[in-house]
């Protein structure tokens, strides 16, 4: 009986393409689960398939010339209520991020509120989205600079931070006066359905925010298909390095820049006259906070020497005594997100070789009633639960210190000198996030100038960006694109520049330029 009135509660999500769920299924059924508790069906969805995206594509095409005519500061304005809508919603958003991805609730609540600050930060931005005035070189002419929204902007989005990361893209693209495609991640479709309501609730007319509920092969056609017929100006991915590659290169060929925000192996640089204990916090934090499924997420801890073995130690004491287990709880990290990311972080640990040590629990691998986990929180085996990892002696040329890694584990390894600390910080070609623990103000200020990031900390985690500071990478985290704050505007509109010559002439830039006459033979007297 119970269990009947459970499975009604089980909603279905759709597509949503001009404002209406699309009720077939071509891509077939499917559904999400609660990782730590696989027992537990979220959602069902409807799969859409690569004509579901183009046809999502051509519904953003028709909407948007209307929505990019509607005054800035009234795009604001819907911007705006959304994020009172997010805010109202907060417990329930958290909650059901919990549910369906497995990250603790504290963290879901801050995902949640990443979503209203920036709202916030863009809001206003309606009413500036400035441009400039800019002095001619010659008279009676005025110069201008404009923002133009780009048209169509294509986003898919990773699971990981479900809600958040899509949010750094859908609201600037429509406050910029886009229509959007949304691909959320398709482990998570009951959280791309909750948000994509959100924000239709917000104001958003028909047609200018499309929700498409498809896998990664169906979107990848589809959208190589609407890129051909023209429909699509500007694609956002967050997501693995090879997959952006894959939409760098069809892009491409399409003339277009991409926004890519993609992995990373980030460093964590110890300095030998480093806080060590503040250190230890961030390393558990960024190293496993989300199950260590952060793009941002530490991947090499880089140790001075003289302080190897006291790190390590404190390290593994610390990763040790953490609580790990039923996210709604207190803990350091939940699940997995689903078992895709289970079982590639338990290949991850196939690449542990023999000159590496390990440390951090009771076990290796998954937490089950056969490989318990010392302190577990909650029950073990109805999730996808899994040991912190610390792996010590990373070398160069370990597959663990090279790829990125997704998953509960972090590699250790110790440096002699200042340059050997930068070429590891460097040597893997990631340049997400780096960060620096250290008391000495030259190491700070040396190690942003040499190390490869687009984003570097000093005496705090690699992870934990804040939501109006630029965010991206640079090698393979990215291909230079930048979101957040500011600066993503350059991303979602392209500058128009307009000169206006009220000189009643034909006035010739370069050769009709008045002169200035100069003595240039003069010189001092000795
Ligand atoms: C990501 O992992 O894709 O800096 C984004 C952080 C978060 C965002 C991470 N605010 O860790």
């Amino acid at each position: 009986m119970a269990q009947a009135a459970l499975a009604r509660e089980i909603r279905t999500v759709a597509s949503i393409i001009g404002g209406r769920p699309e009720t077939a299924a071509p891509g077939g059924r499917s559904s999400s689960r609660n990782p730590a508790c696989t027992a537990e069906r979220v959602v069902d969805v409807l799969l859409g398939d690569a004509s579901t995206f183009v046809s999502a594509c051509r519904a953003a095409r028709a909407a948007q010339p209307q929505w990019a005519a509607t005054p800035a500061p009234t795009r604001g304005r819907a911007i705006q209520q959304v994020g009172r809508l997010v805010e109202a919603n907060k417990d329930a958003l958290a909650g059901l991020v919990t549910r369906e991805m497995g990250k603790p609730y504290a963290e879901s609540l801050g995902e949640v509120q990443e979503i209203v600050d920036t709202c916030d930060f863009f809001l206003g931005e309606g009413r500036r989205l400035y441009g400039q005035t800019v002095p001619s070189e010659m008279p009676d002419k005025q110069l201008f600079t404009f923002r133009v929204p780009v048209g169509v902007a294509a986003i898919v989005t990773a699971g990981n931070f479900p809600v958040a990361v899509p949010a750094w893209y859908l609201v600037p693209a429509l406050l910029c006066g886009n229509a959007v495609v949304w691909k959320p991640a398709d482990y998570t479709p009951a959280l791309g359905a909750a948000l994509a309501e959100l924000f239709m609730h917000g104001g958003l007319p028909d047609g200018v925010l499309n929700l498409v509920q498809a896998d990664g092969a169906a979107t990848f056609e589809g959208l190589e298909q609407a890129l051909e017929e023209g429909l699509v100006d500007k694609v956002g991915f967050t997501g693995s390095a090879r997959v952006g590659s894959r939409i760098g290169e069809l892009c491409g060929r399409h003339l277009q820049s991409p926004c890519l925000e993609l992995g990373g192996k980030n460093p964590l640089v110890v300095m030998p006259d480093a806080d060590l204990e503040l250190a230890v916090e961030g390393a558990l934090f960024s190293g496993f906070g989300t199950a260590g499924q952060r793009c941002t997420s530490l991947g090499t801890a880089i140790v001075h020497e003289s302080v190897h073995d006291e790190f390590l130690a404190r390290f593994a004491d610390a990763t040790e005594r953490a609580p790990i287990g039923d996210p709604m709880r207190d803990v350091l990290y939940g699940p997995m997100i689903s078992e895709r990311f289970l079982d590639g972080f338990l290949a991850w640990l196939e690449r542990v070789e023999a000159h590496h040590g390990l440390f951090g629990s009771s076990g290796v691998g998954r937490i089950d009633a056969a490989n318990p986990r010392t302190g577990f929180v909650g029950e073990a085996d109805a999730g996808l639960f899994c040991h912190p990892t610390i792996v010590d002696g990373i070398r160069p040329e370990d597959d663990l210190y090279r790829e990125e890694t997704f998953g509960p584990i972090v590699g250790v390894a110790s440096f002699a000198d200042f340059e050997q600390a930068i070429a590891l910080a460097n040597g893997h070609g990631y340049g997400l996030s780096a960060a620096v623990y250290t008391s000495d103000a030259r190491h700070a200020f040396r190690f942003r100038e040499r190390v490869s990031a687009g984003m570097v900390s000093v005496n705090n985690s690699t992870s934990g960006a804040e939501a109006h500071l630029p965010f991206g990478g640079n090698g393979r985290s990215g291909n230079g694109s930048r979101q957040s704050g500011v600066w993503v505007l350059d991303q979602f509109t392209r500058w128009q520049s307009m000169n206006w010559d009220y000189a009643g002439r034909l006035q010739k830039a370069q050769m009709d330029v008045p002169d200035v006459p100069a003595d240039l033979g003069f010189r001092l007297a000795e």
